[in-house]
């Protein structure tokens, strides 16, 4: 078999021009890693592939397609896809009509290396090339070749709709692509490219086919939502205000949230449509040195990231926060550490998410000298981590006694009788109810509360 570097001359990404029948009722199957656009961008792969009539599965053994969606943020993520992709070797040799293919972040970074490395592999694609999925299937299945296709699509607007095959009650909305802050630890510019935004029109008209479905929440999403910018001049809290008003969504939210770009404006639109935009903020902060965050790139000194804590706070009182933190980031030292320390004693962070620094293909980081050994790092994430679980056992017994207001999404899955839904701070809150409650707000009072699940009853 010969592998292909392929140009784009035959690839489309135009979701309605391919032949629509590659599939012939075969089975996909995804493995999805990394954050939610990867988990959203899985979602759309399923969905435009059932349109060219494969069918989802729930095993890989079921498959006839498998595409790994792979993460390449931290820690080894060519190693597991090389993992992955061994365990799939097996199955191919069982069944030679088997297809693999890496999609997501690794198949960006690595582009045709990994075609070369992985044997087992028959196509690669990054996360830009999503739509153009079933045509690069169809190139691999029908001229039986091997397909890499990372070609970045940031000459184009970024005009898609939202494919979602059962939305449920809350579902997710991808409002910008890519990144252009280039944070000296990350990899996302460089897997995800330029930042693009959606044209506001498009976002408002998906939403509104989503509510006909039976929406009521959505997510919206992006690497740094609150630098979106619509051709028309919309700026997110712009956007929010009108998704608010215009829409007959329940709720919104959105992540992630950049430090640098959250405005007094933003506050004051959340302020005033509280019962839809959702009390719930995550601001990653990295770290609690100004030094480190310098090196970061992260254009925020300590004071001024606690200013927009305030900020916030003020406007939104209540509000729920929750954080990333990166440890260990080179040339951090334990003072340096201890700065971070200090962050989640002055903000009420209700979750972080922190993790050692990793060094990163591409980055800046990855070529400064002073690394910080393992142990040490470990040694602090531990200490951190340690001292945020003392923290959230305290800040969630405040809700209990609390009534809060729980849109409802599913019967819980592990106990007949339960159902469960999201407060307005993201807690999931189960509670004996009906299913007819599904899509509704009700008022449901907390009696225990634990950092991320609560348990309460209908008033
Ligand atoms: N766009 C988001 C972050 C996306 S990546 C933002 O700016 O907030 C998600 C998280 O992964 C980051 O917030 C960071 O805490 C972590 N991360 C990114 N690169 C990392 C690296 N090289 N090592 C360790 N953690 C990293
Ligand atoms: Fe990465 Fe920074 Fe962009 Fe977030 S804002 S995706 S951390 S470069
Ligand atoms: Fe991972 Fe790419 Fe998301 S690196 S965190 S899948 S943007």
């Amino acid at each position: 078999m010969e592998t292909v570097e392929v140009l784009g001359s035959q690839i489309t990404d135009n979701p309605h021009s391919w032949a629509q029948n590659i599939g012939f009722g075969r089975g996909v199957y995804i493995s999805t890693y990394g954050c939610q656009m990867n988990v959203n961008d899985s979602e759309r792969m399923y969905a435009l592939l059932e349109m060219a009539n494969y069918v989802p599965v729930a095993t890989p053994e079921e498959a006839s397609l498998i595409i790994i969606n792979s993460c390449s943020v931290r820690e080894k993520p060519v190693h597991k896809v090389h993992s992955e992709a061994g365990t799939f070797r097996k199955l191919k040799a069982k069944n030679p009509e088997l297809k693999i293919g890496v999609g997501g972040c690794v198949g960006q970074q690595e582009k045709d290396k990994l075609l070369k490395d992985v044997e087992v592999l028959d196509f690669v694609f990054g996360p830009d090339n999503i739509d153009a999925l079933p045509s690069i299937v169809s190139e691999v299945v029908n001229k039986n070749e091997k397909v890499t296709f990372t070609k970045f699509q940031h000459s184009k607007p970024y005009q898609i709709e939202t494919l979602v095959r059962n939305p449920g009650v809350a579902t997710f909305v991808n409002i910008t692509k890519g990144c252009d802050n280039f944070c000296t630890f990350c990899v996302v510019p460089f897997t995800r490219g330029r930042l693009r935004s959606r044209p506001l029109k498009d976002i408002v008209n998906d939403v509104k086919v989503l509510t006909q479905k039976g929406v009521k929440e959505v997510t919206l999403l992006g690497q740094n939502v609150n630098s979106y910018m619509s051709d028309d001049g919309t700026n997110f809290a712009q956007l929010m205000r009108i998704l608010a008003e215009d829409t007959d969504l329940l709720r919104i939210r959105y992540t992630t949230s950049h430090p640098k770009d959250f405005t007094q404006e933003l506050v004051d639109v959340s302020a005033k449509y509280r019962t839809k935009i959702c009390d719930y903020v995550h601001l990653p902060v990295q770290s609690g040195s100004t030094k480190v965050l310098r090196e970061m790139n992260r254009v925020y000194t300590k004071e001024e990231y606690l200013d927009k804590v305030r900020m916030i706070e003020e406007g939104i009182p209540g509000v729920s926060l929750s954080t990333d933190i990166i440890v260990g980031f080179p040339g951090e030292t334990e003072d340096d550490f201890l700065e971070t320390m200090d962050m989640i004693e002055k903000v009420p962070y209700e979750s972080i998410y922190a993790f050692n620094y990793s060094p990163r293909p591409f980055t800046k980081a990855a070529k400064f000298q002073n690394h910080v050994p393992a142990d040490v790092s470990s040694d602090r994430l531990t200490r951190l981590l340690k001292r945020h679980r003392e923290i959230t056992f305290s800040l969630a017994k405040k809700y209990e006694e609390q009534t809060l207001q729980v849109l409802v999404e599913e019967a819980d899955k592990n106990k007949a009788g339960l159902m469960m839904g999201r407060s307005t701070q993201n807690k999931v809150v189960h509670f004996e109810g009906s299913k007819d409650l599904i899509g509704r707000i009700v008022n449901v009072r907390i009696n225990k509360a634990f950092p991320q699940t609560f348990w309460g009853a209908l008033v």
